[in-house]
């Protein structure tokens, strides 16, 4: 909602810039726009003008929601205006996205979301062209993510998280829908933990 009121930004902005010590750096994110794109660069000049550091863009309006495509031109736009780095987010999945994304934007820093829990060594396929993590490490950061997680103070969200993952590693590895089948009717964290080992186990 406060990106129908660019002074808002403005002042929260400005409000952080003076409440954090100089040295350390105040970084944003916005997106395009709640209903329209009419007041990104107002949106973005306030942003800089507020003294923030750096500022993220996620290129879509709120009212776009996840909704492909998103629009990295807009992201040239802003950082062509601002003299602070800019970083473009938004609908990067692989490094053909990341590489088309850099180049409509013009921005050497990329933003990754549902892309990294979906293809969790995406940054390094970007960065490298390496391979896309094989299924078995894939579950095997599963595994580890479990013992962390259940280790941790959050452990009761740990079923809910672990299904939201699955909702995102199924793009990108089929094997993870089917062992979703199995997953998503059982309730409690150790159930899922038996069923994750007992997966990892079979693919060494
Ligand atoms: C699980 C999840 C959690 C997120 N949490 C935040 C958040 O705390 N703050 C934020 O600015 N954006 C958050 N986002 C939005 C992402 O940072 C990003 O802007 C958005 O997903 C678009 O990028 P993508 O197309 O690469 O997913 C979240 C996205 C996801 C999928």
């Amino acid at each position: 909602m406060l990106l129908k009121e660019p002074e808002a930004v403005y002042r929260i902005v400005k409000a952080v810039r003076d409440a954090v010590p100089a040295h350390l750096p105040v970084s944003a994110k916005i997106r395009l726009g709640y209903d329209d794109k009419a007041l990104y660069l107002e949106n973005a000049q306030a942003v800089y003008q507020a003294g923030a550091n750096e500022l993220a863009v996620h290129a879509r309006t709120k009212r776009e929601g996840y909704r492909p495509p998103a629009h990295w031109d807009y992201v040239d736009a802003i950082r062509r205006a601002l003299p602070i780095p800019v970083t473009a987010n938004g609908e990067i999945w692989d490094r053909q996205d990341a590489l088309t994304c850099a180049q409509v934007s013009g921005c050497d820093s990329l933003m990754v979301g549902r892309g990294a829990i979906s293809l969790p060594n995406l940054a390094n396929v970007m960065k490298t062209g390496c391979a896309h993590m094989s299924w078995a490490e894939a579950l095997r950061l599963m595994v580890s993510y479990t013992e962390q997680d259940l280790a941790g103070e959050k452990a009761d969200y740990y079923p809910s998280r672990i299904k939201q993952w699955f909702s995102y590693l199924k793009r990108e590895y089929p094997q993870a829908d089917l062992l979703f089948t199995d997953i998503r009717i059982l309730k409690s964290a150790e159930e899922i933990r038996s069923r994750l080992l007992q997966e990892s186990d079979s693919h060494p």
